[in-house]
């Protein structure tokens, strides 16, 4: 039935990159992502998660205003925009502001030279949002830079690369200038000068750079302004195939549609509608999109305030605020203030562009940050509906709580009045948030008092909170009760109890709430301190202000441009310049990242008659299944089939060991994710409209085991246990003069890859082939899996990885499973299908890196040395095996991590539970184990009396000395890093200035913290480690160069091509790299264990080698030919121009029996010195500073090198201080997406950020004398972690509480806030009662 008033569809009609779109059948459910991607192809903007979250489909909108003549450039996520919104917009995406084949822009020069793009897949999402940033501001300011990419994550640069080519755009200079000579304090190339080899610190010149010209950008297409001010504006009407938009251009029109539609939502932003409808399932059949009426965005100064209307964007509010700010006296100005602290942080500068007034404030989210300041600063709604007009206080819509309706189904919000402040009246806002920017809040909060004239007499009182309950609320009766009273001690402590009475009940009890509670209560202290503070500005004499060390704490931590420095040393002054190695060559890819041309799955254009796969997953951890009724999902749009097990030709259970690897659940799931069976249609959207309507019932299994504990109980393991022993340990304790015992919970990792899972099986028609492109770490070991679930040999399976957006061992046996699924669905339907998992289903199914018991019990002596060890690690495998027992074993050789101890036992159980199965991820079970042992020296310290620095320095390795698997080592390196990161840290001055600050500031305190690092390098096995190469040389004299290893942001194609350049002794501009495939170079190892450059590396030499000595006759004879000759006459000689190159692997053994060998081939060493800031009351902190030291051998690419270090501490970071993974009892993941789960932004990286390569390093065992990198980083990330330890146990200390104390991993604002006990942590210690269920569980 097409809605009341509804004439027939329109076109709709916009542009993109300067093209017109006419769209006849504009379908409301259509987002522009999509849009861009399947229908015109422009497959640069990406998706990453669907909701707003990730910034990876970025896009710059430009809208034309003929009443203000003006055009507005704003960037927004594609994947929230509705492509019915755009009627008479431009939309300009990556592929619109340049190409490899017209002009690449600036902003993609730079972001590629400067090293900027890994993987690439975030990288069009970050050009996007610098390039309009660039549209609205030529030369920004570097914290309008930091602001435009708050919305944006990279999962793999660290940030530090991409805001280095932020900077060439501002107009402040790079560097901090803080030095007396007026060079950056971080710039030390002077004081390394005069060394053998140059030390250098720049990894890009900026003199190859284009300029920015302004006058070189795609103009606002002519034909939309005419059309702009020359049509009529007139009601759109688009129809799809569920829903209808209708966008009204007049108040009454839209008041006449509400009436008729009262259950329709007003769209305006539709980022919390669009959300609804994706991930919670809520349809509506009509939407109205009210932001063409002018009524709604009015922006009205008047007396006593400003009205602004309703469809304002928060970006529009924020500007008109902070203009406001600047015109009016400060008195005038505090209600915008408060407003402009939560607008700051608010979403990602995307999601404000978009986002409106009235859709955060009608939407009554416990989650908005505006709503407590408005409600709190008297604000007022004016609302109307058919034939009724009226103005209600803000307030109201919160008083009856969630059911309120107060504004009824027919009316809507014009506009809001937000009152000038008064004299005597104080404003604040507060927001506490897993993430400091682009984060929803845990609690947010705003106040304001008004005192009797010139007293601190309370006359008014209004205090708001979110996130406390399912709205906002408002502490009404403490608010009553405190009017009368003067603002001090008394009122503060009644205010306390007023408010935790009246706000959280005191039967809701449980970790989280207590937090919550903690802020609510720390929320109103230091608005109590403000308050105090200001009224001692006002009147020094009578209000005597709050002490000097308090102070700190009313101001809020903030981004600012990070400032960061690079070390390495320069090649040899002899070397040829045409020769890349040592230098800092632009990834392979850098450029075609920027432009969006590099190619990923799901950007492969569509094979005929395609079909698209959506998986259908348990619900339950253990179960078995009673029944799957797919007749609804038959009877879907668009559906083509149901695959179910008994679709798999042949292998659907892989026994790598005892337990399987399992494709299609048969008759029992064994975890909340598992894939029980899959649709397939013709298009995504049908595939996973249709999944969703598979019913399965099931009969619930016991037992059900979700955390370690749980299978401790229950005995529940994967075998074999392993356990490592030396020296005599029980002796040992008897002879040490201290015993201490701890345990540490370390939380699981999601990879979160920003390219999910993709497949694309494609059956080629004959002899049963088929072509599998595959996002995959290990091509070959997905061929295995694939040709065994189908039943056929290897060789009929092609499998083809161009590149990889992101794996970190994610990519491994997770998605040869999932290739095995689209395989049997291609097979079984005989067309090809496309499998991309959502984020969602992504961060479901495939499970991550392993959460972590480490129980230890150390022997040491009274000046340090430690003498026994004995530790315990559980490891949560989830329901399969995986690589989870490798990991284990891994975890127990690298758990000494620098540390020499005589007697030592270790054991490890892999704990077999009802979670996803967990798998491999950078660091392989190191990250854990050794933060394991860094604890235990930690506690060690506090019980001895000593830094924990002393204690690392006494029991590091010295020379001479084995490890606990009797392998010699040579320590030299490690000492070399740790003695060069505490200079470069200056470690002990800043520890002295940190004491320093710790005394003056009571509510802020920081940390400092220097860790060391012994990574060994090995698989453990020679044949892991074997690789090959091929290369071909053309007539040409071009070469086609391939190998076994993927390329998944690591650089490992760009250094392969060093390697062939130098060998061959020819530009990397004659070398080409196409793909890695199954069909050039069959069994490969996986690219994994910071191998791949290491391995292929000697099989690229080889094969080039070969070569070479084959030219080398012809060359001898002709030296002074070119190269082309040579090939020429090579050809002529009937010489073979291909060859092969392999690597047989490491010799690498380990006796488990005897506990002895040799698993690793060399060492990597470093050291990382972290700084912190944290507030006591709320639990944010701030990573100031970190500095690195690498032993890494001799870069073969000191820009990719540097970047892989840097973008794995950052991964660790994100590891130990706020990546948390959150279950509930019943094993069902909540974080499924980047709403819910905080991987670092650039917020997080610290403020002064160095790394340095050690120079004179050499490593006889790899190529060049390179190391492996890819992984050892991400350990380093744990100074900052012992850094906020460090600043915790200052508190403590002041404090006067117990001196041991636990931390668990990750160390995230609450769990500080809780460390940080005081009397509003003593005040909520509710404990968990008996009967109450947590919301979720430690696993
Ligand atoms: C990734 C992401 C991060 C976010 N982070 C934050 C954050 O940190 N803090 C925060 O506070 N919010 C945050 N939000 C929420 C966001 O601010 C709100 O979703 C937004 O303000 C809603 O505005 P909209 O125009 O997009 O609403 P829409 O989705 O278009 O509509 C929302 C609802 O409001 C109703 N509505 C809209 N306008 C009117 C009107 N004039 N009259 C009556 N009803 C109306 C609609 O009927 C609908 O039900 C975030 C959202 C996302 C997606
Ligand atoms: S895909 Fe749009 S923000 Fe992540
Ligand atoms: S380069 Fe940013 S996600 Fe890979």
């Amino acid at each position: 039935m097409p809605p009341q008033g509804a004439a027939g569809a329109q076109e709709l009609v916009f542009y993109v990159n300067g093209r017109k779109i006419i769209e006849k059948n504009a379908d409301p459910e259509q987002m522009l992502l999509s849009y861009l991607r399947k229908r015109l192809r422009l497959t640069g903007t990406k998706y990453g998660c669907g909701g707003g979250g990730c910034g990876a489909c970025t896009v710059m909108i430009s809208t034309y205003e003929p009443a203000l003549k003006k055009i507005r450039h704003y960037s927004a996520n594609a994947c929230l925009v509705s492509i019915c919104s755009l009627y008479g917009a431009a939309v300009t995406t990556v592929e619109g502001i340049g190409s490899t084949k017209t002009r690449i822009h600036p902003v993609q020069e730079r972001l590629a030279k400067c090293h900027g793009s890994q993987c690439g897949f975030c990288t069009p999402g970050m050009v996007m949002s610098i390039y309009t940033l660039l549209r609205n501001h030529p030369e920004p300011a570097s914290d309008q830079m930091i602001a435009a990419l708050a919305g944006n994550l990279c999962r793999c640069t660290g940030y530090r690369p991409i805001l280095d080519a932020c900077k060439t755009f501002c107009k402040e200079s790079i560097c901090c200038q803080r030095e007396a000579n007026g060079k950056c304090c971080l710039d030390q190339e002077d004081d390394l000068s005069g060394k053998e080899k140059k030390v250098f610190t720049r990894l890009f010149s900026t003199d190859e750079f284009q300029p920015l010209d302004p006058t070189q950008e795609l103009i606002f297409p002519p034909e939309l302004m005419r059309m702009a001010e020359s049509q009529p504006k007139t009601t759109l009407f688009f129809r799809g195939e569920r829903m209808t938009w209708i966008s009204p251009v007049t108040l009454d029109e839209l008041l006449d549609l509400k009436a008729a539609h009262p259950k329709a939502p007003l769209v305006v932003g539709n980022t919390s509608v669009g959300p609804e409808m994706k991930f919670k399932g809520t349809f509506h059949p009509v939407v109205i999109a009210p932001a063409r009426i002018p009524d709604l965005s009015v922006v009205k100064y008047t007396d006593d305030g400003l009205t602004l209307g309703a469809a304002c964007s928060l970006s529009l509010v924020k500007d008109i605020l902070t203009r406001a700010v600047s015109e009016f006296p400060e008195e005038k100005t505090k209600v915008f203030c408060a407003l402009l602290q939560q607008l700051r942080t608010l979403g990602g500068e995307q999601i404000r562009n978009v986002a409106s007034l009235g859709g955060n404030i009608v939407s009554r989210k416990s989650t908005s940050d505006l709503n407590p300041v408005l409600a709190a600063s008297n604000c007022v709604l004016h609302l109307a509906s058919r034939g009724r007009k009226r103005q209600i206080p803000l307030s109201d819509i919160f008083v009856d709580g969630v059911g309120n309706n107060t504004i009824s189904p027919e009316e809507i919000l014009v506009s809001v009045h937000i009152p000038h402040s008064r004299k005597g009246e104080y404003v604040s806002a507060f927001r506490q948030t897993p993430r400091r920017e682009n984060a929803l809040p845990i609690i947010n909060a705003g106040m304001r008092v008004l005192f009797e004239e010139d007293t601190d007499i309370i006359k008014d009182l209004s205090i708001f909170y979110g996130g406390a309950i399912s709205t906002t609320i408002c502490a009404k009766q403490t608010c009553q009760t405190l009017i009368g009273r003067h603002w001090n001690e008394q009122m503060l402590d009644e205010a306390y109890r007023l408010i935790l009475t009246e706000i959280l009940p005191p039967e809701s009890v449980s970790s989280e709430k207590d937090y919550k509670k903690t802020l609510i209560v720390s929320f109103f202290y230091i608005f109590f301190l403000e308050v105090l503070q200001s009224l001692n500005t006002m009147d020094p004499c009578q209000y005597p202000g709050i002490p000097l060390e308090y102070r700190s704490v009313l101001q809020d931590f903030k981004t600012k441009m990070p400032q960061s420095i690079q070390i390495y040393q320069d090649v040899d002054p002899g070397q040829c310049p045409q020769d890349p190695i040592g230098r800092p060559i632009m990834h392979q890819s850098g450029i075609k990242h920027a432009t969006g041309e590099a190619v990923y799955i799901d950007d492969l254009p569509s094979v005929e008659e395609e079909l698209f796969l959506a998986v259908v997953t348990s619900s339950r951890a253990h179960a078995k299944i009673v029944s799957i009724d797919t007749s609804e999902a038959l009877k879907e749009p668009g559906v083509f089939d149901i695959v179910t097990v008994h679709d798999v030709p042949a292998t659907n259970e892989f026994y790598y060991s005892d337990d399987p690897e399992i494709v299609f659940a048969r008759n029992e799931v064994i975890c909340v994710g598992q894939i029980v069976c899959a649709v397939v249609a013709n298009s995504d959207v049908h595939a996973k409209q249709a999944a969703a309507k598979v019913k399965i019932e099931y009969e619930v299994l016991e037992p059900v085991i979700l955390t370690i504990e749980d299978a401790i109980k229950h005995n529940s393991f994967f075998e074999p246990k392993r356990k490592l022993e030396i020296g005599n340990v029980d002796q040992a304790f008897e002879t040490a003069d201290n015993i201490i015992e701890g345990e540490i919970h370390i939380g699981g990792q999601e990879h979160f890859y920003m390219e999910t899972q993709s497949v694309l099986a494609v059956p080629k028609g004959e002899d049963k082939e088929m072509d599998v492109y595959v996002s995959t770490q290990h091509p070959a070991f997905i061929q295995e899996m694939v040709a065994a679930s189908l039943g056929v040999p290897a060789n009929r399976i092609m499998c083809h990885v161009k590149r990889v957006g992101g794996a970190f061992g994610g990519k491994l046996l997770k998605t040869g499973l999932l290739a095995s699924v689209a395989a049997v669905a291609a097979n079984k339907t005989n067309r090809a299908v496309r499998l991309i998992l959502s984020r969602g289903d992504d961060m479901l199914i495939t499970g991550g890196r392993h959460p972590f018991i480490g129980k230890y019990k150390v022997g040491f002596m009274n000046d340090g040395r430690i003498r026994a060890v004995d530790t315990k690690y559980y490891i949560n495998g989830g329901c399969t095996p995986d690589e989870s027992v490798l990991v284990a074993k891994v975890s127990l050789l690298k758990m000494d991590n620098a540390y020499k101890i005589p007697n030592l036992r270790c054991w490890t159980y892999v704990c077999k539970t009802n979670l996803p199965s967990n798998t491999a991820f950078r660091g392989f079970g190191f990250p854990q184990s050794a933060l394991v042992t860094e604890t235990w020296i930690t506690a060690v310290a506090d019980k001895a009396g000593l830094s924990p620095e002393k204690i690392r320095e006494i029991n590091m390795y010295k020379e001479n000395e084995e490890t606990h698997f009797k392998q010699k080592l040579e320590p030299q390196n490690l000492i070399r890093c740790w003695n060069e990161c505490m200079k470069k840290s200056a470690f002990y001055n800043r520890k002295r200035a940190v004491i320093e600050f710790n005394k003056e500031n009571y509510w802020k305190k920081k940390g400092i913290a220097i860790v060391p690092m012994k990574f060994p390098f090995g698989l453990g096995t020679r044949y892991l480690s074997q690789a090959a190469a091929l290369v071909h040389i053309y007539t040409d004299g071009s070469v086609l160069l391939t190998h076994g290893g993927v390329e998944m942001g690591q650089g490992i194609h760009t250094k392969m091509i060093q390697v062939a350049s130098r060998e061959l002794n020819i530009p990397m501009s004659c070398i080409h790299f196409c793909e890695t495939s199954t069909t050039t170079i069959p069994n490969a190892c996986a690219s994994a264990g910071s191998a791949g450059t290491d391995v292929n590396g000697m099989a690229v030499k080889d094969a080039c080698q070969t070569l070479l000595k084959r030219l080398q006759p012809i060359m001898n004879r002709n030296p002074k030919g070119t190269w082309n000759d040579w090939i020429k006459e090579a050809f002529e000689q009937s010489i073979s121009l291909s060859a092969t190159g392999y690597f047989r692997g490491y010799n690498e053994n380990m006796d488990w029996e005897k506990g002895e060998g040799k698993p690793f081939t060399y060492f990597i060493f470093g050291a990382a010195c972290s700084e912190v800031e944290i507030n006591c009351l709320t639990g944010d902190h701030k990573n100031l500073r970190t500095d690195i030291v690498m032993d890494i051998g001799c870069s073969i690419n000191p820009a990719v090198d540097i970047g892989q270090i840097e973008g794995a501490f950052v991964q660790g970071v994100g590891l130990y201080t706020m990546e948390e993974l959150k279950y509930s009892p019943e094993g069902v993941l909540w974080t499924r997406g980047p709403n819910q789960y905080k991987i670092p932004a650039v917020c997080d990286i610290p403020e002064h950020f160095s790394v340095s390569l050690l120079s004179s390093s050499q490593n006889p065992y790899a190529i060049y004398a390179s190391k492996g990198i890819g992984e050892a980083g991400l350990f380093l990330g744990c100074s900052v972690f012992f850094a906020l330890r460090d600043a915790i146990t200052s508190v403590r200390n002041e404090r006067g509480l117990k001196k041991t104390f636990a931390l668990n991993s990750p160390l995230t604002a609450e769990q500080i806030r809780a460390s940080c006990a005081d009397d509003f942590t003593e005040m909520m210690a509710s404990g968990e009662s008996a009967s109450s269920t947590p919301r979720v569980i430690s696993v």
